[in-house]
């Protein structure tokens, strides 16, 4: 083990890590000038052969983006917005699947100087019309396939001026600018927008427990952030064909994509939901060397596993992150997939994964592992700062100043605020997570802090989801809470106060769940919806959620569901 890998030493590493090392890695004068579009793709467009990437669609399509193409057609997407007077800083927004088009724009966005985010495609209009709306989007890029959800979203948005639409077959509604048409008419060079580390780049929204979602900002220099963990803990290389299956609506896209490309390596990504089959054949068909998900997939592959029985794997290394990953689940790893499954941890605000295990360190399954060099991690007591013992459960928190760390949440300096502490030798950012550390510096997650729920890996804001329900006219009062579950972790479980009139019935309850589902988003919503006469309050008139949380939890080590 080790002498291969680019990080060969972990100790050794962390001590001489400086940030200096992977800005000089730019091309540019980073972090002073910095633009993550020029980094991760034109500078890699001179050799004609590179492969940016590869995209299997639905029907088992394969599309091969060069770099140079790569390259030319987001100067193409740039000039477009440029043309539509998309200024700067202003917000460009997609919901669409995982096809060319979609990483085209993300960089052409970024070349433009425009702030690039994206809605997962399972929001509904509710979910979108949400971050759309809170961050006056002004343009929104999307499919035909998905045109009218988006159309139902802008009713409420009334910042977003124009809609980029990708013709997939029905045609580009009238007022709409076609993606093809003009990209296609449009001047193949484009000079990068000269930004530099602290201009903003990304905005991408995260669940809260005591209120609406949040916008998380990240600004250029995020790239340095997400090459040092791609080069450490992925162990990317050239050559490398690495299968991220987190869609762009995630910033698990981004960071896996982006931070690929700044060391010239090859993404494959598919444009299909998760099904065991077809990922087995995909696994098969092309030379993956690298593969990145999440705990719940690897689960499911594990249940299907004899898909893979004749499988050819070219694996050398996989990830994960999101939720825990279990000690059972690494060590079918090892034994199927012929790797080591390494678990990372993050957070849309720390940018990146940034506590993570290390092909060369030794695996303890079941743990997090240890910060990536140049991140100081620790666990905290939350109210002093002070960094509790090992062994002893605390909050994961990191001193802010490493280069992927969130710049704030967008236009809510309170929230942004109040995810810090000042300790006794300096401050910092709480995450919300309970972990402990153990005597050789391995990291252990316990759970959330907060009434955030991990469900598929997904980070699921209660508040959210309860005011979705309350959307519905045969609900007076909900809460939601997590109900533990054997493959996604935990699901959204709904307590349901019905409104004067309305009887509790297994239709009613269906009928909620799809109104969630359909509006809000297609992962957030309650698999279980129970009634109740009332709800638990505290003297202040609170829910208490944590009783509804442990009468759940009862629920489901009673295996009664
Ligand atoms: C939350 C963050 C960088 C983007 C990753 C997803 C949970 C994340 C792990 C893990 C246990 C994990 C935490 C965290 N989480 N990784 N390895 N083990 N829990 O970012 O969607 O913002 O979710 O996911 O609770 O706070 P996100």
């Amino acid at each position: 083990m080790g002498d291969n890998h680019n990080l060969s030493d972990y100790e050794a590493a962390s001590e001489e890590f400086s940030w200096d090392d992977i800005f000089a890695e730019a091309d540019w004068e980073a972090p002073g000038d910095l633009n993550i579009a020029h980094e991760v793709c034109d500078r890699h467009a001179a050799d004609k052969d590179r492969v940016a990437l590869y995209q299997v669609s639905e029907d088992g399509d394969l599309t091969t983006v060069p770099f140079w193409q790569l390259a030319e057609e987001s100067n193409q997407f740039a000039n477009l917005l440029e043309s539509m007077g998309v200024e700067r800083g202003d917000r460009v927004f997609s919901y669409m699947p995982r096809i060319p088009e979609h990483y085209v724009a993300m960089v052409g966005t970024l070349k433009r100087g425009a702030v690039w985010g994206s809605v997962n495609e399972r929001f509904g209009p509710e979910g979108i019309a949400y971050r759309l709306a809170d961050c006056d989007t002004s343009v929104v890029l999307t499919t035909t396939d998905n045109r009218e959800t988006v159309a139902e979203a802008l009713e409420d948005v009334p910042s977003v001026e124009q809609v980029i639409t990708v013709d997939r077959g029905d045609g580009v509604p009238d007022g709409d600018i076609a993606f093809g048409d003009r990209l296609e008419g449009a001047e193949r060079n484009y000079e990068t927008a000269d930004t530099g580390g602290d201009d903003n780049a990304l905005l991408y929204y995260t669940s809260g427990t005591t209120g609406p979602a949040k916008g998380v900002l990240h600004e250029h220099r995020w790239i340095a952030g997400v090459a040092a963990t791609q080069r450490y803990t992925m162990d990317i290389k050239p050559g490398d064909c690495y299968w991220s299956t987190a869609d762009l609506g995630w910033l698990t896209g981004p960071i896996n994509t982006l931070g690929a490309w700044f060391w010239g390596a090859t993404m494959f990504t598919y444009e299909g939901e998760f099904d065991p089959a077809e990922w087995a054949e995909l696994l098969d068909e092309h030379p993956i060397t690298i593969l990145f998900s999440v705990p719940t997939a690897y689960r499911m592959l594990r249940e299907n596993e004899s898909l893979l029985d004749d499988v050819s794997l070219d694996l050398r290394l996989a990830g994960s992150v999101g939720e825990p990953l279990s000690p059972g689940v690494v060590t079918w790893g090892e034994e199927t997939l012929g790797v080591t499954i390494l678990d990372t941890y993050g957070q849309t605000e720390t940018g990146n994964f940034i506590i993570n295990n290390y092909p060369s360190m030794e695996v303890r399954p079941g743990s997090m592992g240890k910060p990536i060099p140049g991140v100081e991690a620790a666990i905290v007591d939350p109210d002093t700062g002070e960094v509790v013992e090992p062994g002893e459960t605390g909050q994961i928190a990191e001193r802010p100043d490493f280069p992927c760390f969130f710049a704030e949440y967008w236009e809510k300096p309170e929230k942004t605020a109040s995810c810090f502490v000042d300790g006794p030798d300096g401050e910092w950012y709480l995450s919300g997570d309970l972990a402990y550390r153990d005597e050789d510096g391995y990291f252990w997650f316990e759970g959330r802090a907060d009434d955030v729920i991990i469900s598929s890996g997904y980070r699921i804001g209660p508040f959210e989801v309860e005011s979705a329900l309350g959307e519905h006219e045969a609900v007076a009062e909900a809460a939601v809470v997590p109900k533990p579950d054997p493959e996604r972790t935990n699901i959204v479980k709904a307590y349901v106060v019905p409104s004067e009139g309305y009887e509790p019935s297994d239709s009613l309850a269906e009928d909620i769940k799809t109104k969630v589902k359909t509006d809000l988003a297609a992962h957030e919503y309650p698999r279980e919806v129970e009634f109740r006469e009332e709800m638990p309050k505290t003297v202040t008139g609170k829910i208490r959620r944590t009783e509804l949380q442990d009468l759940a939890q009862a629920e489901a080590e009673a295996g009664d569901d």
